[in-house]
């Protein structure tokens, strides 16, 4: 039997990244966000989602990224909220970057280049580097929340890009770090 795992690669936001967001949020949005939040333990910006794969796909892939040239480290600058796939229609609130854009993008392409190279499909969705923050269903009106959100600007140190495994429950999803892959 093929025992499959379901992974995506991400960077890890600092402890102290988590705290001020939450408190941000705490403060601009008290009665929370609508739809479903992410827990604050689980956030990440999402850098190539890999879906389900066996171990044999998952250690092609942890050799090709342990591999990459991945680029070196680099930093976020926390900014404003957003929504997928707009804020009239919103199935997704986000919190987004105003500096660190091109280097998450930079990061993404390198890691796609190294999944292809082994042998994986090309994603086909364009990278929006972006940290989910609530997931709406049906879809919600969140013009007032995102307009009314102070944009952050704080930054945050990325050193390393993690990759994570995804265990799907009744309480909601649960990210265990699998490996991690230093940029330097
Ligand atoms: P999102 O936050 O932008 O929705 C773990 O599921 C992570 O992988 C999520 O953060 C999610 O990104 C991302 N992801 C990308 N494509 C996905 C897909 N097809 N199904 C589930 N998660 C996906």
């Amino acid at each position: 039997m093929v025992v499959r795992v379901r992974l995506f690669v991400a960077v890890a936001l600092t402890d102290r990244a988590r705290a001020r967001i939450a408190d941000a949020l705490g403060t601009s949005v008290p009665r929370g966000l609508p739809g479903r939040p992410v827990r604050p333990e689980n956030w990440h910006i999402t850098v190539r989602f890999l879906g389900e794969v066996g171990e044999v796909e998952r250690d092609l892939v942890v050799h090709a990224l342990g591999r990459a040239e991945l680029g070196g480290p680099f930093r976020v600058r926390w900014s404003g909220l957003g929504a997928f796939p707009r804020p009239r229609r919103a199935t997704v609130v986000w919190l987004g970057v105003d500096r660190g854009e091109a280097e998450l993008a930079d990061l993404a392409l390198r890691v796609e280049e190294a999944l292809e190279g082994a042998g994986f499909d090309p994603e086909d969705r364009p990278f929006r580097g972006h940290l989910t923050l609530s997931r709406i269903r049906p879809h919600q009106d969140v013009t007032p929340v995102v307009e009314g959100f102070q944009p952050l600007r704080f930054e945050m140190d990325v050193d390393r890009l993690v990759m994570y495994k995804s265990h799907l429950g009744r309480g909601g999803a649960r990210y265990e770090v699998v490996e991690e892959f230093p940029l330097d």
